[in-house]
């Protein structure tokens, strides 16, 4: 049976003038209660009073001539020579500072040699069991120079790629540094990630080098990287050498071809020159899901990319000095990449790195670290406060927070409930919070609040607020038309920025189809998304299969090959399901195969077959066993009707856009169908 279930903190992160124009589809019985609209009357008298008064006319001559806007803003990186060109507009391929060149690691530490930042801490990394270590600007600075050695020792030169598969240890960051001073791309593997993640994404890339360590821990466990390195080598042609840091001290097999990070750095000299890189240098590759079956490669820049993160950190974040900055990401994301990694260090900023999870082994992680260490600001996401809220306000309210002045979200929507529970609760009406819009693509933070410039503007929960100065985005109907105020369509970018992916790797005309060709000339951001009469972007969830579980960016297509590679499926259909804690988390339809009775001991296997195929963060919350898929009369799978079981939905609302011709009847007699053949 499926009953109607979702409730007002599912589905409502949108003030009353927007739910109008979703009619009976989006409105909760909960709404009886008037609390979205008593909810919106109370954010509209909530106006922080920003510091700054030029966000007017900043923001408007940053679009208007958004070429002259960022090289005012690459300015302030220190190059080896100035660029010819600020863009290169060869559509859908942009070089931004084409002639100039440059190099990341010099940008994040050796610019701090010779300042006020030399002996400051630059990260002050914090165990999961109360270890800490602080490492200052001059002693990174030491340890990546040390590190680039060894690796050019190891014969990595300029162009080769070498995969990182770390834990969140002060380490990976010297990896990172190390490989951009040598010029070798890097490519970030989440440390959550399986054998065979890891394979695909070393092959993809022909990657000559991993680094890795013994182990990490999580929630107390030791994760044996080491092993997991070990199963994926074996199908690795391109490999030469795998780097491994002595971290958790398990045992562990060493090969021929494996050499300790602490032998090979023993007798390396303290400096490395850095190499002199162009500006469209490939910083760096990070794997990403989309709409197909398999990962993209999406390959960043050095010039554009570090542009972009500099000057949002100081646009978004308003960076001062005195700032102990602690964003919660794993450096496996584009997050920890770009703010836990380069922008921070870039600005000569303290960071705080987290290796641990929220609640373990307390319930109080991230509020006993911004005590410990005094943060100033706070970047989560919030499926994280989500998780925080269930656990009540005594334990934050414990904590001294007071040193906190700024608060922050990304990865996806926050609902109002829970923005207001930050900002009261944690921010205690102090903090204004900058809800964070942006990809993996995008190389930085696209959509949001500027407290850097802007000047009393009041937040409004759950928007994602404004593009930042420079970049310049629109919401489109399906013929690629600007929309009137409060109409949702997709979320495009109009003219390229210097975060932009150049391309994906060695995949150009998927690069060109999957984001340029959609509406021409515009960047498809695969989202959807409406402004209000304010002009205030509101995001609405993915207008692809793309999936969002816990934040983390997950394909349809890859789990339904996943869950088709086992033997016992036939046909599989992956769609998502609202969810109170994760945003969204995984349903599967499958058919299976003749011989394979529809067990609870097979869902087991399955669902363990996935945790091993891509690791845990892709475990399905459940799997329905059909007879079979709908399709339309061509084929297609009717996903909008298995996203409407998936959350068990009454009927599947409007059918006036339905893919293929299929008829009405049709899809009303198939949801009937399938509805009651599933069994919870
Ligand atoms: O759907 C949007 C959602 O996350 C997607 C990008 O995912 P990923 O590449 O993993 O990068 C996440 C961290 C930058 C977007 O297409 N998303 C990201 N930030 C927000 C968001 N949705 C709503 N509000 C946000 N602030």
């Amino acid at each position: 049976m499926i009953s109607r279930v979702l409730t007002y903190s599912d589905k409502i992160n949108l003030p009353p003038n927007v739910l109008k124009l979703f009619g009976s589809n989006i409105i909760m019985s909960d709404l009886k209660s008037n609390k979205v609209s008593k909810l919106y009357e109370d954010i509209k008298r909530a106006k922080i009073s920003l510091q700054g008064k030029k966000y007017d006319i900043l923001r408007k001559n940053a679009v208007e001539d958004s070429e002259q806007f960022w090289e005012q803003q690459a300015k302030n990186l220190v190059w080896f020579k100035y660029w010819d060109r600020t863009l290169t507009w060869d559509p859908p391929f942009a070089k931004w500072f084409a002639g100039g060149s440059l190099n990341a690691s010099v940008n994040c530490i050796d610019r701090h040699m010779d300042s006020q930042f030399k002996n400051k801490a630059a990260i002050i990394w914090q165990g999961e069991n109360e270890e800490t270590r602080t490492i200052t600007y001059y002693q990174l600075f030491k340890h990546v120079n040390i590190f680039a050695n060894a690796l050019k020792s190891l014969g990595v030169k300029k162009g080769d790629r070498v995969i990182i598969y770390l834990p969140m240890v002060p380490e990976v960051v010297i990896a990172m540094l190390a490989c951009a001073r040598i010029g070798a791309t890097h490519i970030v593997v989440f440390s959550g990630f399986s054998a065979k993640a890891l394979a695909d994404r070393a092959n993809d890339s022909e990657s000559k080098v991993i680094i890795t360590a013994d182990g990490g821990y999580r929630r107390g466990k030791i994760i044996e990287l080491k092993k997991i390195v070990d199963e994926s080598t074996l199908s690795i042609p391109s490999l030469e050498k795998v780097i491994v840091l002595k971290r958790a001290s398990n045992d562990i097999k060493m090969t021929n071809m494996d050499v300790w990070w602490h032998e090979i750095v023993q007798n390396e000299q303290q400096y490395c020159k850095p190499e002199i890189l162009a500006s469209t240098h490939p910083l760096f590759i990070l794997y990403t899901s989309g709409t197909t079956g398999k990962p993209k490669g999406v390959l960043h820049s050095t010039g554009g990319y570090l542009t972009h993160l500099y000057a949002t950190t100081k646009l978004v974040f308003d960076f001062r000095s005195t700032d102990i900055f602690f964003c919660t990401a794993d450096v496996g994301w584009i997050t920890g990449h770009s703010y836990v990694v380069y922008g921070p260090l870039m600005h000569g900023i303290t960071e705080i790195m987290y290796e641990g999870t929220p609640d373990y082994p307390t319930t109080d992680r991230y509020w006993a670290v911004v005590e410990k260490h005094g943060a100033t600001i706070l970047y989560t996401t919030p499926t994280a406060l989500r998780m925080y809220i269930k656990f009540g306000d005594n334990t934050p309210k414990s904590f001294d927070l007071s040193s906190l002045r700024l608060l922050g979200t990304v990865g996806e929507p926050i609902n109002p409930d829970v923005w207001q529970w930050y900002f009261e609760t944690i921010g205690k009406g102090n903090c204004p919070i900058v809800d964070t819009w942006w990809q993996t693509e995008t190389g930085g933070i696209m959509l949001s609040t500027c407290t850097g410039i802007d000047d009393t503007i009041p937040m409004k929960p759950g928007s994602a607020s404004f593009p930042v100065p420079g970049v310049d985005m629109a919401i489109v109907d399906e013929h690629g038309e600007v929309v009137d105020a409060n109409k949702k369509g997709y979320l495009m970018v109009k003219k390229p920025w210097p975060g932009m992916l150049m391309t994906l790797w060695r995949n150009d005309n998927a690069y060109q189809d999957l984001y340029w060709n959609k509406f021409k000339g515009m960047y498809y951001t695969g989202d959807y998304a409406l402004m209000d009469e304010d002009g205030y972007f509101w995001l609405l969830g993915r207008s692809d299969d793309v999936l969002k579980v816990a934040g983390h960016r997950l394909s349809s297509m890859e789990l339904e090959s996943t869950f088709v590679s086992h033997k016992a499926v036939a046909e599989a259909a992956v769609t998502g399901r609202l969810d109170q804690k994760k945003g969204e988390s995984i349903i599967a339809f499958l058919v299976l195969r003749s011989d394979y009775p529809p067990t609870e001991e097979l869902r087991k296997v399955l669902t363990d077959h996935v945790r091993k195929t891509i690791g845990p963060i892709a475990v399905p919350e459940g799997i329905y066993f059909v007879s079979k898929l709908p399709k339309t009369r061509s084929g297609k799978i009717m996903r909008r009707l298995l996203k409407s079981i998936a959350n068990r939905e009454d009927s599947i609302g409007d059918l006036t856009t339905l893919e293929d011709n299929t008829s009405v009847d049709e899809v009303k007699h198939v949801f009937n169908q399938l509805k009651n053949e599933i069994v919870e």
